[in-house]
Parts: C-alpha cells; sequence; structure tokens
C-alpha cells in the first residue's frame, strides 16, 4: 500500500506539521501583504503575519466569513494580479451576489494532484476510466473532479450533470470503473437504469466517489448494495478549492482524510470560536496554506463535523459532514438536519430513498412535512404503515412530531445535481 502513497503522504506527523508552519507563514505574509481585506482585519487585531510563530498561533488570527467574500465580489480577495489568473469559479448565489475563486496555474496544479490523491484513496488507479457527472461549468465540480482524474492517468468521460438516459447508455458502452457524481444524483441514475431495464447491479461501476451534499451511512448502504459498489464520501467547498480537500478512503471507509499539507483544518464552536479540542463536535474551519491567487485565512465552511486522528495516512480525518449551520431546521424548540431524516425513511419498509421536506406555518405554529414516495410495489396497506412508521421514528428518534405524506411512486423531483432537501413555505409575516 505504501508504493500508492505520494510524497506528501509519506511524511512522518512532526515533518508534516513543520511543513505546515511554514507555509503558514508564508501564507499568512501572501495574504496581508497582497488582500488588502486581510491587511484590514489582521492590523483590526494588532495581529502581523510575524506573530505566528506556531500552528496554535494562528487561533489568534480573524475569521473570514461567506460574507466577507460576498463583500469583496468580484474579485477583490485575489491576492496576485488578475493576468495571473487562469481560471475563476462561482458559487450559485442563490442568496444574493455569487461567492467568486480564483486559481494561478500552480493552484490548479495542486488540486488536480489532491483530486488524484482523492481517486487514489478511493481505490482508483491509473489506465481505469472515470466517468465524470458532476456539473461542469462555474461550480466547481465536474473540473476539479475532470482534472485530477486526468492527473491519476485515468480515462475521464466529461458527462456532467443531466440527460440522465444518456449517461446510462454512456456508462453501458463505454464501461467505466468509477463514477464521480453527488449521491442524489446516483439515485436518479438508479432509477434510469432500472427504467431501462438494466441491473444496476450487472454494470462496469466498481467504485462511486460521492460528494458535493451531505449523505448517510444508510444512504452508503443503498447505494452499495444497489449498485454492486464501493461508495465513498469526497468533501470540498470552492472557498477553499473545491473537491479534493478531504478524502474518505477505501480501505476503512470511516472519516475523510483531509489533505492537510494543503488545508489546514479547525474545528471552532460555532457561538464563540473557540477552537475545540480534537474530537468535539463544531464547525469546520479553513486556512489554505499553498493557494497563491486566493489564499484563504480562517475560513467558516458552516460544515458540523469533528476532527479525529489519522488511519491508513499520517493526516488526520474529519467525520462525515452530516450538516451545515445553515440546513438546520429549528420546529418548536429541537434541531434537526435533513440527514437525519434521511436515517429514517431509508430504513422504512415501503418508500423508496427519494423525500422532501417541507415547513408550513399555521396559526404561528411551525408544521415539518416529510413526503416520501412509495415503492411502486408498496399496497395501501403499506404506505399507511410506512407513514405511521416514519412519523413514530421521528417522534422517537429526534423528538419531533411531523406529518407524513407518502406520495406515488415518480413524483418528487430528482436530482440532477446538488438536491434541494428543504422548501420553506413560511411567509415569515
Ligand atoms: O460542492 C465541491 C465539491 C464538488 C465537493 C464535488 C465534492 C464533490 P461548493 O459548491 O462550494 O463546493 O459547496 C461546498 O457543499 O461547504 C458542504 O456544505 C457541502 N459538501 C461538499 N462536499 C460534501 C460532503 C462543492 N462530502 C459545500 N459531505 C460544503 C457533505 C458536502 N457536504
Amino acid at each position: 500500500m505504501t508504493d500508492l502513497l505520494d510524497s506528501g503522504e509519506r511524511l512522518g506527523r512532526a515533518e508534516l506539521e513543520a511543513l505546515q508552519l511554514e507555509r503558514l507563514r508564508a501564507t499568512l505574509h501572501h495574504a496581508y501583504e497582497n488582500v488588502d481585506f486581510y491587511r484590514r482585519s489582521f492590523d483590526k487585531v494588532g495581529l502581523h503575519p510575524s506573530d505566528c510563530r506556531s500552528l496554535a498561533d494562528l487561533a489568534r488570527f480573524p475569521f473570514t466569513t461567506k460574507a466577507d467574500l460576498r463583500e469583496q465580489y468580484p474579485f477583490g480577495m485575489f491576492a496576485v494580479d488578475r493576468s495571473r489568473v487562469r481560471r475563476v469559479h462561482a458559487s450559485s448565489g442563490t442568496t444574493g451576489r455569487p461567492t467568486v475563486v480564483g486559481y494561478t496555474a500552480h493552484d490548479l496544479d495542486v488540486w488536480a494532484d489532491v483530486v488524484a490523491r482523492s481517486l487514489r484513496a478511493a481505490g482508483g488507479r491509473p489506465g481505469q476510466m472515470v466517468h465524470v457527472a458532476y456539473g461542469y461549468g462555474l461550480f466547481t465540480g465536474g473540473l476539479g473532479a475532470h482534472y485530477g482524474a486526468e492527473r491519476l492517468g485515468c480515462t475521464v468521460v466529461p458527462a456532467s450533470g443531466g440527460m440522465t438516459s444518456r449517461q446510462v447508455r454512456l456508462i453501458q458502452d463505454f464501461r467505466p470503473e468509477i463514477i464521480m457524481v453527488t449521491p442524489s444524483y446516483m439515485l436518479t441514475l438508479l432509477d434510469e437504469f432500472e427504467r431501462q431495464g438494466v441491473d444496476p447491479r450487472s454494470t462496469s461501476l466498481r467504485t462511486g466517489i460521492f460528494g458535493a451534499e451531505p449523505w448517510t451511512e444508510r444512504m452508503r448502504h443503498e447505494i452499495e448494495e444497489r449498485f454492486a459498489i464501493d461508495a465513498v464520501d469526497i468533501y470540498g467547498l470552492s472557498e477553499v478549492m473545491g473537491p479534493g480537500v478531504a478524502q474518505e478512503c477505501v480501505e476503512t471507509k470511516e472519516g475523510l482524510h483531509v489533505w492537510e499539507d494543503h488545508f489546514l483544518p479547525e474545528v471552532v464552536d460555532p457561538i464563540t470560536g473557540e477552537v475545540l479540542p480534537e474530537g468535539e463536535e463544531g464547525e469546520l474551519v479553513f486556512t489554505s496554506l499553498t493557494k497563491e491567487a486566493m489564499p484563504v485565512i480562517r475560513y467558516r465552511t458552516r460544515d458540523l463535523t469533528r476532527l479525529l486522528p489519522g488511519t491508513t495516512r499520517v493526516f488526520r480525518r474529519m467525520e462525515k459532514v452530516t450538516g451545515r449551520s445553515d440546513d438546520m431546521i429549528i420546529l418548536r424548540g429541537v434541531n434537526l438536519f435533513p440527514t437525519q431524516i434521511e436515517e429514517i425513511v431509508l430504513r422504512t419498509p415501503g418508500v423508496a430513498p427519494h423525500f422532501q421536506l417541507r415547513l408550513t406555518r399555521a396559526s404561528r405554529l411551525d408544521t415539518l412535512t416529510v413526503r416520501a414516495e412509495a415503492r411502486p410495489e408498496a399496497t395501501a396497506d403499506q404506505r399507511a404503515e410506512a407513514a405511521r412508521a416514519i412519523a413514530v421514528a421521528c417522534k422517537d428518534g429526534i423528538g419531533v412530531s411531523v406529518s407524513v405524506e407518502v406520495v406515488d411512486p415518480e413524483t418528487l423531483e430528482r436530482s440532477v445535481g446538488k438536491i434541494r432537501r428543504l422548501v420553506d413555505l413560511r411567509d415569515d409575516g
């Protein structure tokens, strides 16, 4: 196995930390000297990059938030002249201005390396074929996966998202070993295989590398069983790089190794901002260690997880992200995440793994409705029993009363990329 590790993965822990400190100090200087935003934010708290003498000193520096990036729209966070920026990506910007990110040639090179490393950890090998069904475009998923797979020496099929029946045909005809796609779109593909009368377990696929949205162990089990593949988790975010910030390895499927030689993770208390010890759950924060075009210092991801020691690699792991603070639903005083409902729906007989959540408000009382799709073969009695089982599990397991509708097969909207689980129909009046 060691011959499959690259030089960064072979460092000892002490060597890695020395490298991190050297890179951290260089990044702080680079950000301070070249980005007005960082100069102002460090000056405000009276800190200079040279005050960072140990990795722990990073905690003294201010955070960067998504709102900060938005305010600098479009290119205010760039630390190099625009002419050195080889590519930009941008977030969808569903809530206001998009956030723009930029990459130098060196950044693109590092990105391809970390995605290649991710693919290798997932079990991918040179010479294999990779079907990339993440969207291509301003979203980082498609192009990020693409160049990493090429870097590893794979043959890439740049399918992008959508045109689902064609995707199934391409997989049948080209016979890729690996698919990279959101887990929710993988379920859409599953339906399409079945619609075309093709047994999803009979395909050439051996490995699925799923990310860009939260997904549960139940979902892993469902996908692995239905497709007869290994399903592993890839994490990333555009502000920090894109896909390939952290990756689960196929040997253990237990948490994601953070590629810590390039991205330094911290977990902080979401309210106080205080750094939490390893093993405690909180908000994930990243500092880039090698980025040129757009270094980020203590970027608050809003993703909730905990840091764990390394296993098959020197790098620490992050636990699978089961929710982000933005997705948290507060229902009559109880906090819950859509992934908790996913766990319940996926273990309930009679319903398919497709569900949607609706929040409504009547007489100042919020109501959450879980809409789950019946399996085609489910009888009326089985549907009623499924609805009851979901409501009971929500009450007993999460502590919330929900209403449940088991709807007809193929009535809920299907994902073609990142799925939106929650439809909020409350008017805040
Ligand atoms: O989603 C990058 C990506 C593409 C990652 C393809 C993996 C695969 P953004 O659009 O900037 O970038 O969204 C980033 O998506 O902060 C998380 O909330 C969520 N996310 C990404 N990967 C995972 C994952 C891409 N494996 C945001 N599990 C992040 C849970 C994830 N959430």
